[in-house]
Formats: C-alpha cells, structure tokens, sequence
C-alpha cells in the first residue's frame, strides 16, 4: 500500500505569493505528482490555509480533490479552523466538539487521524486516543500536523512545538503497538525515534525553515510530497521534491 502526504499548503483565497511562493500552483503541483504516483490515498497534513482558516480556500481545496481517482483524508494544523474545515470538507461526521480526529483503517492497516490545532489534544482526545491505541498490538499509522516529540529541529522545537510532548510519552511509552507519526508543522525533513513512536516530519509545499538555526531562516524549494510505503516487510518512506 501507498500513502501520500502533503502538508503546509499555507493557501491564501487571493493569487498574492507569500515570500514570492506561487502557493496555490505549488499545490497543484504537488497533487499532479500524486496522480502520477497511484498511491491508495492523500493525506493532507493540515495548515492548508495561509494564517487563519478560510472557507474559501477549503472550498478550493474540495473542488481540487474532486477528481483525483483515490481515498483522501485531512488533519487540521494550527492555522486551521477545524469546524470550518470538517464542514467545507463534508468530514463534519468526524467531529468532536471542536476537534476533528477519527480512526479510518487503510487497507486493514490501523490508521488515526488527530487534531493537534491547538498545539495541544483536549482531555477527550487524549481518552480516545488512548482507547484507540490500547487494542493495537502491532503497527499503527498516526497523522498528526505537530510532531508529538522534539525533533532537534531549534527554531520550531523552541517556538512552536506541540504543548504534550510529556503527555505523550506517558500516555504510549508502555502500550505494545509501535507507532509511526507522520507530521508537518516543522517545514523540514527529519525523522526522530523514542520507544515505541517514531515521527517522520514532512517538509512544506510552501517553504522550509532551516532546523539548524535558532532564528527563524526560510529555505525555497520545490514542493514536498512524502512517500510512505507499507509492505509485508514494513514501513518505508521518502520525500519527494517536485520540480
Ligand atoms: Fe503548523
């Protein structure tokens, strides 16, 4: 099974190129090579809009997707608006509250969609979680826009990072599944390990930001599409920058 993901569109309603990105063709950009790809299905890894949620850019967004010939799935980052999103979407049925997380196997392959918008879960989503996780006994795919652990990437870890990292340990370090995260939020490339979750941190369709520097430095490159490929061997995964 294949699985692409793309995050951080940073879409704005208007033609105006933030830092001079075409980010609207990026995308487009990003979603040919996924056609080309044939994977099972898309997972948008949220921030689909520039600053704050906008109907608008969802609706863009859906009517994009329309005839893209598999499954698609969306999370919500931080400068989304879950509510907005779940409707202009139709995920509404997804809804808790104002959070937007659900449970959607791939191919029989265990599967958790969260919401990290608030840089935080809510004590319900963290129940659910924990509910969810507890009957796995083997590998489960998570899609979460923050990374649920610090990455060593400095700017992000120290100015933006998700609020739980502690919380989330505690709460997985000793159930008997192994989880591979597959996150955004960062604008980079990396992959960290701690016990038994692994997070794989997806670089932007927009622009990156450079993990080495403790300020915030932008780095222009193509728009990234991760590959994730789940064989009866295990996981593999790569990123893809597409010219
Ligand atoms: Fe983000």
């Amino acid at each position: 099974m294949k699985i692409a993901f793309i995050t951080d569109l940073h879409l704005t309603e208007t033609d105006e190129m933030p830092q001079g990105v075409d980010v609207r063709g990026n995308f487009l950009k990003a979603l040919d090579f996924v056609r080309a790809m044939k994977p099972s299905c898309l997972v948008l890894g949220g921030d689909l809009c520039y600053d704050v949620g906008n109907r608008a850019v969802y609706a863009w967004v859906r009517e994009q997707l329309r005839d893209l010939p598999c499954a698609w799935f969306a999370i919500a980052g931080n400068h989304d608006d879950s509510m907005m999103m779940a409707e202009e979407l139709h995920l509404t049925h997804h809804l808790h509250g104002s959070e937007l997380y659900y449970a959607s196997p791939l191919e029989g392959y265990p599967a958790l969609f969260l919401d990290s918008s608030k840089a935080q879960f809510s004590p319900e989503q963290w129940a659910w979680i924990s509910e969810e996780l507890r009957s796995i006994h083997h590998n489960v795919l998570i899609f979460c826009h923050h990374p649920v652990m610090l990455v060593n990437a400095i700017f992000m870890d120290t100015k933006y990072p998700f609020r739980q990292t502690e919380k989330w340990q505690e709460t997985t370090g000793e159930l008997p599944c192994q989880m591979q995260v597959v996150s955004g939020h960062y604008h980079t490339d990396t992959i960290a390990q701690r016990g038994n979750t692994t997070v794989m941190v997806t670089p932007s369709t927009y622009i990156q930001i450079d993990p080495a520097n403790a300020g915030i430095s932008l780095i222009k490159t193509p728009p990234a599409v991760r590959e994730i490929n789940v064989t009866p061997n295990g996981l593999t995964s790569r990123v893809h920058y597409v010219l």
